[in-house]
């Protein structure tokens, strides 16, 4: 055994030679390892320095751009392609894939529609989230006995839309078809989701004519990267990868 690990195992003649042969091999250890040290320390370097360049810490792997980051790229393109997914669960039945409703059966158009088109969302978010009953004038036409139905998703309306879906379906319909307003954000749904909690029947146009423009939310918002990814989240599976599909077109 070695009278380093063990030197009450040894005489004291011996362990005084040990000693002496002990500090020889510490010299050598410290001059061989400083120089495996070294070394390593340049190999080290050669490999993960990236030659001391500031962009060579961008949090982007190179050469391959992650979905994540192309998303970011353009929130609110991407907030249209999830709205197009969730205009197409729950109102291109009635609206039409055209926007232009169907007459015939009451439906009135978002095409072009003064509603759609308001600068602030107050009373469309309305209409969403606890539907919309008796005659209302679209486009200097009306439009009586018709009526549309809540679409906020509750327990016991679970086919309805998230507040993130709800937004995304407001901002396809107001920049599709020719249509140009804000985009929606699930802040402002959540916001008037807020105000109407208390509310239970569907809205009729002379209640919605009184709700003003200007309180509550606010007429524009930019989409941030943080409420574009939750409304992301908030699509099942399936959807998500129509949207992201739908991206890469
Ligand atoms: C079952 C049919 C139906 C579905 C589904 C439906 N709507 Fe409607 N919508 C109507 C009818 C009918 C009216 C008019 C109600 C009335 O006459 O009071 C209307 C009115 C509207 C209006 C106000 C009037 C206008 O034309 O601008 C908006 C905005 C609207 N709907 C948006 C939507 C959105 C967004 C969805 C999907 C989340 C949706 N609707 C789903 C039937 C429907």
């Amino acid at each position: 055994m070695s009278p380093f690990l063990n030197p009450s195992s040894s005489n004291s003649r011996s362990r005084a030679a040990g000693l002496r042969r002990g500090f020889g091999t510490v010299d050598t250890l410290l001059v061989v390892g400083g120089a495996a040290l070294l070394a390593w320390g340049g190999l080290y370097l050669g490999k993960y320095s990236g030659r001391f360049d500031v962009n060579e810490f961008d949090e982007i792997p190179h050469g391959r751009a992650p979905k994540a980051v192309a998303v970011a790229a353009d929130p609110n393109a991407a907030l249209l392609k999830a709205g197009m997914v969730a205009y197409g669960k729950s109102c291109v039945a009635c609206h039409q894939a055209d926007g232009m409703g169907n007459p015939a059966l009451n439906i009135p158009p978002l095409a072009g529609s003064d509603w759609v088109m308001e600068s602030s969302p107050n009373r469309i978010i309305r209409i969403v989230l606890h539907g919309l009953n008796g005659p209302v004038k679209v486009k200097d036409t009306m439009y009586s006995g018709g009526q549309m139905n809540p679409w906020l998703k509750t327990p016991d309306n679970t086919a309805g839309l998230t507040p993130e879906e709800i937004a995304a379906a407001l901002s396809y319909a107001r920049n599709t078809w020719g249509n140009k307003a804000p985009m929606v954000t699930a802040d402002q749904v959540t916001a008037i989701l807020k105000e109407t909690e208390k509310r239970v029947d569907p809205w009729t146009m002379d209640e919605l004519m009184k709700v003003p423009m200007t309180s509550g939310v606010s007429a524009s918002a930019a989409i941030t990267p943080d409420q574009l990814k939750a409304a992301l989240k908030a699509l099942p599976a399936a959807e998500l990868e129509a949207v992201l599909k739908e991206m890469k077109k």
